[in-house]
């Protein structure tokens, strides 16, 4: 099953995402044409971990594991009440021919076998088309949890399987507008498209010419662009995530000041790009200021660095984007959140490329989250036999 249209009008799908630190299930169903595809939401839970991690600085591959096996079958329970599929409980499941199999599936998540074993046993399958799971990149431990629930789910409810890359979510989480208050509209894509992703794992120039067609084209070499505001914010005293921190600090800077971080590899002529030296170089800073001082001024740092971050990847999208003559830029992944990037975006789309278009999510869709999963099975994703499917913690898209 290749989905970019639907298989029936009206085609479910329910998606699972556990690649970092939030349990995500989301379902959606899709209707209409190709040309005009159509989606309602039905559910989308996003439940996350990032206060427990905020204590360790960062996040903790096996307590995000630990955390995900307790939260997902909640969630879930959740997700189908909430879209009207909650099946009624049956008691004519034969439990002796499906524990074995779920047990094996399950073999390392303990505490969410025994959840599914009490909870979703005897519940009615949903009346759903197909699943949908992350499978890489992210955090190994914790993407296997969604693998081995989205397997251990297609094979009680015998649904087909759909691995999804997790930065093929980001991708496509800019088609998804919101057209009302709780209703969204699917975008039409023009292509070829030009794709800035920027998480906490990943920096990624992507070009698109077509539904699941991906080419990266350029990719940090060290930090990605999320893990460079997570890490400054530390160094101005801030927790974890520091990129709605730096973004916030960097609103109340007001009198320019001559505080001077560098713009690694804006020049450059490939797509590729370095933040680990603009880190360092806020360190310094940082360092020779002093505690007192660089209280006072932090305000104006956040805002220098996040005006370096964001003066390179604008510069670097849309030189690519004329390169390749691109008829649509988008921009995913957490960072897309920040409201300097997305006005830097939109300026230079004018000054740069006007016949062109920008889209991006709302920012309550720009980090991770499961109606993005679901996307992109619809458009780009292929079914796979449950048993060939595993977590790939550095899979790339292409
Ligand atoms: O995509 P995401 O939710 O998770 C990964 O796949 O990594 O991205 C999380 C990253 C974090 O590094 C976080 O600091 C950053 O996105 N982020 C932001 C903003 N909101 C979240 N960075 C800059 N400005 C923001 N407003
Ligand atoms: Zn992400």
């Amino acid at each position: 099953m290749y989905c970019p249209r639907p298989i029936s009008n009206g085609m479910k799908i329910l998606a699972i995402e556990t690649s970092c630190d939030e349990t995500a299930i989301a379902i959606a169903e899709f209707s209409g044409s190709k040309n005009r595809p159509k989606i309602k939401v039905l559910s989308n839970i996003i439940s996350s971990q990032v206060k427990l991690h905020a204590e360790y600085g960062g996040v903790v591959p096996n307590l995000a594991k630990r955390e995900h096996q307790r939260n997902l079958v909640p969630v879930l329970l959740q997700a189908l009440e909430e879209s009207g599929l909650r099946g009624k409980r049956k008691s004519d499941f034969p439990r002796e021919v499906g524990l074995p199999k779920i047990s094996a599936i399950l073999e390392r998540e303990p505490e969410l076998f025994r959840q599914v074993t009490k909870k979703l046993l005897l519940l009615r399958p949903p009346k759903i088309d197909a699943i949908t799971v992350t499978y890489g990149p992210g955090l190994a431990p914790a993407l296997w949890v969604g693998v081995n629930f989205a397997k251990a789910l297609a094979y009680l409810w015998e649904k087909p399987l759909i691995p999804v890359n997790h930065m093929a979510g980001h991708l496509y989480s800019a088609f998804l507008q919101k057209s009302g208050i709780e209703s969204y509209q699917l975008l039409v894509t023009s292509y070829p498209a030009i794709a800035l992703l920027v998480s906490g794992g990943h920096t990624e120039l992507v070009l698109t010419r077509g539904h699941g067609k991906f080419r990266i084209l350029g990719e940090t070499l060290d930090d990605a662009a999320g893990e460079a505001f997570d890490k400054v914010a530390r160094i101005l005293g801030f927790g974890y995530p520091g990129g709605p921190e730096i973004s916030r600090l960097a609103s109340y800077a007001v009198a320019p000041r001559k505080i001077k971080l560098p713009r690694p590899m804006l020049n450059t002529k490939d797509y590729n790009f370095s933040f680990s030296g603009l880190k360092t170089a806020a360190f310094y800073l940082v360092r020779d200021f002093g505690p007192q001082k660089t209280k006072k001024l932090r305000p104006l740092i956040a805002k220098e660095f996040q005006d370096a971050v964001v003066e390179v990847l604008v510069k670097k999208t849309f030189r690519a984007a004329k390169e390749y003559k691109v008829k649509t830029v988008l921009l995913g992944g957490g960072v897309a959140a920040n409201k300097k990037l997305r006005e830097e975006l939109k300026k230079a789309l004018q000054k740069e490329l006007p016949e062109a278009e920008c889209w991006m999510p709302e920012p309550a869709l720009a980090g991770d989250n499961a109606l993005m999963i679901a996307l992109a099975a619809y458009f780009a994703g292929k079914k796979k036999a449950p048993n060939r499917i595993g977590a790939n913690a550095n899979l790339k898209l292409c």
